[in-house]
């Protein structure tokens, strides 16, 4: 019986079938395709079957997009990331307050004038998309033009993006800063510009509590209360300094997280970056809220921020994702985040088996953006977003693939070794976006 499709896709798939609540119950619901066929129509997948299986619902064989000897699989999502900082990585010596001070605020203040933002928005989508990354809740910077630009980007490319300015009024230079009035009143506007548009999706970013009166907060709470589909991004809880700091602004509260929970920032699709040096209290608080974390391993290493406790995330029921973090973040690409991630487990006796880690940076990921039902894994009726892998393309990943046995060792290899070398093509709403051939435009 043939279906009605637009494109077939053979090759070898993985993913995870459904969200899970343990990496035992991840394992259960893993699955392997060696030799399968998916089938899409427009942006939607049909189906993902076994090829032998499938073929027969073909129209013509001679028209599948063949894949063979490659690994296909979710689109990566990253949950944490600022695209103004793409200029800034690598920035040396300094943890997370003075590297603000010194290198972050300065270059983001370049980000109201639009011919800068545009081109730092395409190069940065590039740099999404050529590491595998479809789906990205990024930070702008406080002006309305840089977010304005990266959803003109991301839209005509189609990708799932969520993007939202900053807000802040306080604790940063002045050029950066505005008051809750006109946060309140240009957020507004982005909001209407940009949520629902097509696959875009709009965050309140009150950028951290240290930078963000009372009354920039309750401008935040407003905006939520009236557009309760939004998403919340914002920091939490990276670096001991930072914590006192918060502490010391807010001795009302109890603790960081609280002045969030305060002002009803918690709550489905709130995400908070970092999340290391939690209380107790505060995981309880993540999880009655079903406030997501997005662990950001490569930043937190070279921030010296601290080590993010998987085992306690999982311990606790709080929803994650993984997130670059660029610019204190040092790779866009997803595998050797995962990589790097693996050695914050084990420098805790946690060991983040590949299934695992790919769960979070896809089917997690989603689930931690409230996206599960749209993103993440293969299942009829999800958006048809993927990433093709070349499994081994240099002589010592194709020793070491030679070598391994199984699917899960060659994803943690993938992990161990891997990079944006081995992206051989990006798929965002059943089109291919990049391959290897696309040039990517220098920025001057
Ligand atoms: N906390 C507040 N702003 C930032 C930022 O830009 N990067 C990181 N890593 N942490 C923050
Ligand atoms: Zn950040």
């Amino acid at each position: 019986m043939s279906a009605h499709y637009t494109k077939a896709i053979r090759g070898s798939f993985f993913d995870i079938t459904a969200p899970a609540d343990s990496p035992q119950q991840i394992m259960r619901q893993t699955r392997y395709l060696d030799d399968g066929l998916l089938l899409i129509d427009g942006g939607r997948i049909i189906s993902l079957r076994p090829w032998d299986e499938g073929k027969s619902a073909l129209v013509d064989e001679q028209a599948v997009i063949d894949y063979r000897g490659k690994l296909i699989l979710p689109g990566f999502i990253d949950t944490h990331i600022h695209y103004p900082q793409t200029e800034m990585i690598g920035a040396f010596g300094e943890q997370l307050l003075e590297w603000l001070q010194r290198y972050t605020f300065p270059v983001e203040s370049q980000y109201g004038c639009p011919a800068h933002a545009a081109r730092m928005s395409a190069f940065f989508l590039q740099q999404l998309l050529s590491n595998g990354t479809t789906t990205a809740l990024v930070f702008g910077t406080v002006h309305p033009e840089s977010v304005d630009a990266l959803f003109s980007a991301a839209g005509r490319l189609g990708m799932r993006l969520i993007a939202g300015k900053v807000m802040m009024d306080r604790n940063a230079p002045d050029e950066l800063l505005e008051t809750p009035q006109d946060s309140y009143r240009q957020t507004r506007e982005l909001i209407q510009r940009w949520h629902g548009k097509g696959r875009l999706g709009y965050a309140l970013t009150p950028r951290f509590a240290p930078t963000s009166s009372p009354a920039l907060l309750a401008a935040v709470q407003r905006l939520r209360e009236e557009f309760p589909d939004v998403w919340l991004h914002t920091h939490l809880s990276e670096n001991q300094q930072e914590v006192a700091w918060v502490n010391a602004l807010y001795p009302e509260r109890d603790g960081y997280l609280d002045v969030y929970h305060h002002y009803r920032l918690t709550g489905r699709r709130s995400v908070f970056a970092h999340c290391l040096h939690l209380e107790d209290r505060e995981w309880d608080c993540l999880r009655r809220t079903r406030s997501s974390i997005a662990f950001c391993p490569t930043s937190n290493l070279f921030l010296g921020s601290g080590l993010f406790r998987l085992q306690r995330c999982w311990d606790k029921g709080v929803l994650m994702g993984i997130g670059t973090d660029i610019g204190a973040g040092t790779s866009f690409n997803i595998l050797q985040t995962l990589g790097e991630a693996y050695k914050v487990g084990q420098l805790q006796q946690y060991s983040l088996a590949a299934a695992e880690a790919i769960y979070h940076a896809t089917l997690g990921g989603a689930r931690a953006l409230d996206l599960d039902a749209q993103l993440g894994n293969f299942n009829a009726g999800k958006e048809a977003d993927f990433v093709v892998i070349d499994p081994a393309v240099t002589p010592l990943q194709r020793l070491r693939y030679g070598n391994s046995q199984t699917i899960f060792e060659r994803l943690f290899v993938l992990m161990t070794l891997g990079d944006d070398r081995n992206i051989a093509a990006t798929w965002v709403n059943g089109e291919c976006v990049w391959q290897p051939d696309n040039k990517q435009q220098e920025v001057a």
